[in-house]
């Protein structure tokens, strides 16, 4: 009883403190702005106790008298770099979770006619923005981008930047209290000023209609709501360079006819200039067009049945022993991928950054992206579901205009229950109100073999609401055969296309052992798991994808086993270390064999 007190004061403390109210939407492709960048190295201060809030340690004050002092001082103590974790940067910060400060100053120029904003590529999980002295906003998720308009607040020099960042687990979070992958906290990825014209082109989204390959679709928004003014659409490579008028929300909704569209596809990954520009703005970015839905049990990619040769990871380097932020840990994490022999990608469990979404669709990967609804969510709290709703909608409004994803996903491994459901469908209302046309999965852990039948079963009615159903299923590992592989037979959302999105086991790199027990953590038995899950895949008729899970070892605290794991989940077909394990091997001979 003691311990739901304390959770549900903490609820009410951390939400009076943490209410999502400034941080606005960010703007379409802001990479592709004129940026200033703030990353580096920021002074930080560790503040264990939460204290520094009400101590206005953001008003970074100095001594003026003789008697005046002050118990900090962000010059001359802790630095840290920005973007990264904060864990993996001072070995006495490997397991921190509470609040740091981070602050540095920068100078401004103060165009007139110019707007300035502040964006974040992603803190986590929690955090508040104070400029010179004033609180400017807060965000709360620890995998979404958001921007704060500072035009008014910012001085041409010296501007004082403070960020509160949290990373506390609490019951309401989005995560919740305990998950599969490290807490990582700290402002993770980049951090930009962002400069624009007064009126700029806030938001577009432009893509091949859902079915037809020569109708692209597009909305572009201003800034302000400008009625009767030029918005212009190119697209040279196709011969499109098309004026429209702005209706009297500063909008246009159109759509035109193209022909000899080049779609976009892993084997082709084509992308094309695309030019949107108003009277006063105009930006620039590589957009991909391609068809694709669902009929019956078949998952169609440009009209041709597709199967998806996935991989998962997470948002993860393991030799830096922390989160991937940057153009080269994208590199290294889609480069094996490709070695793999994948033409999709689970970004497990959270949005990824921004460099590895665009590398991925450069590369010709299909994308599956989710929120962190992982297991045990608050699903019966209001305040839960929408921050739950905000986070899907900063993820959808961020990558629309990226072709190459193909899957929103709205749960991980969610048990049925009415609250669940009522929760999961009002995500995919979020994700529907931006994106028609993208395919809705979830993954669940719901199947089990019923021995009368002697077949695999799942019963969650909440699949019907989804294009597509995922499966996690560890046979061999967390459950043992009731079968042979071969005699594995699977009754499962029948009429629906089925990818079985985790599957695998933990094999400790270099270790040799017996290839029929589970302990032996060795690579040996992770290749017998391999070499039986790839049989019963036979045996399953709506299967049309699988993702073996993970790609990488990766850190967890879940994972207590001295020898075996340390703190470690060893699923990876690819050591912590960077090794390639025998499972390795199988599973790109079973893609390499698949046309
Ligand atoms: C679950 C979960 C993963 C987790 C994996 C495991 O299916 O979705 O996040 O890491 O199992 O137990 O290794």
């Amino acid at each position: 009883m003691q311990l739901k007190v304390y959770s549900v004061l903490l609820i009410i403390l951390t939400s009076l403190f943490y209410s999502d109210t400034y941080a606005q939407e960010t703007m379409a492709n802001v990479y592709g702005r004129s940026l200033q960048s703030l990353n580096g190295k920021w002074d930080a201060i560790v503040d264990l106790y939460a204290q520094g809030r009400g101590n206005k340690i953001y008003l970074n004050k100095k001594p003026e008298g003789k008697t005046d002092f002050y118990e900090y001082s962000f010059e001359n103590g802790l630095r840290l770099n920005v973007p990264s974790d904060w864990n993996s940067q001072l070995p006495e910060l490997k397991y921190y979770e509470g609040t740091i400060w981070y602050a540095r100053k920068f100078d401004a120029s103060k165009e007139t006619n110019k707007r300035l904003f502040l964006y974040f590529g992603a803190v986590s999980y929690r955090c508040r923005i104070y400029l010179n002295g004033k609180e400017i906003g807060q965000h709360e998720g620890g995998f979404t981008p958001f921007q704060i308009e500072i035009t008014n607040a910012v001085k041409e020099k010296d501007n004082f930047l403070a960020v509160e960042v949290n990373n506390t687990r609490t019951v309401d979070a989005i995560p919740a209290m305990a998950f599969d992958w490290w807490n990582y906290g700290g402002i993770t990825r980049d951090v930009f000023l962002v400069t624009t014209p007064q009126v700029f082109i806030e938001d577009y989204f432009i893509q091949l209609d859902k079915y037809k390959s020569n109708k692209i679709d597009a909305r572009v928004k201003l800034s302000e709501k400008i009625a009767n003014t030029s918005v212009t659409i190119e697209i040279p490579e196709l011969k499109i360079k098309q004026t429209f008028k702005t209706d009297h929300n500063g909008e246009i909704k159109t759509s035109f006819t193209v022909n000899k569209v080049t779609r976009w596809s892993p084997q082709s990954p084509k992308l094309y200039d695309v030019i949107v520009s108003s009277e006063s703005d105009k930006i620039e970015e590589k957009i991909g067009f391609r068809n694709i839905w669902v009929k019956g049990e078949n998952i169609y990619l440009n009209d041709r049945p597709l199967f998806l040769k996935a991989i998962s990871f997470h948002e993860e380097i393991p030799q830096r022993k922390g989160r991937a932020f940057s153009e080269a840990d994208a590199v290294m994490l889609l480069s094996e991928a490709k070695a793999l022999g994948c033409n999709m990608i689970r970004l497990a469990h959270y949005p990824q950054n921004e460099y590895t979404v665009r590398l991925a669709e450069k590369m010709g990967f299909l994308l599956w992206e989710e929120i962190p609804i992982w297991q045990g969510i608050d699903f019966k709290n209001e305040e839960t579901k929408a921050k739950a709703g905000k986070m899907i909608q900063e993820m959808v409004m961020r990558d629309k205009n990226r072709c190459a994803l193909a899957f929103w996903g709205v749960a991980n491994e969610t048990q049925p229950s009415e609250p669940r459901n009522q929760f999961l469908k009002y995500l995919i209302d979020r994700c529907k109100a931006i994106d028609t046309t993208r395919l809705i999965t979830a993954a669940f852990d719901l199947v089990r073999f019923d021995r009368d039948k002697q077949v695999f079963v799942m019963n969650d009615p909440f699949i019907k609401e989804l294009d597509v159903v995922a499966v996690n299923k560890y046979m061999g590992w967390y459950h043992q055969w009731p079968v042979s592989p071969e005699k594995a037979v699977w009754d499962v959302a029948k009429g629906q296309p089925l990818i079985i999105s985790e599957f695998g086991g933990e094999a400790l790199y270099g270790k040799i052992g017996d290839a029929h027990t589970v302990s032996s953590w060795s690579e040996d038995y992770q290749a017998t798991l391999y070499k039986d899950n790839l049989e019963m895949f036979k045996h399953i008729p709506n299967l049309r994808g699988t993702a073996p899970w993970i790609l990488f070892d990766f850190r967890s605290p879940f994972r207590f086993h001295p020898i075996n794991q340390e703190g470690w989940n060893r699923k990876g077909l690819i050591s912590d270390q960077g090794y390639r394990k025998k499972a390795w091997y199988l599973m790109k001979e079973y893609y390499d064999r698949i046309k």
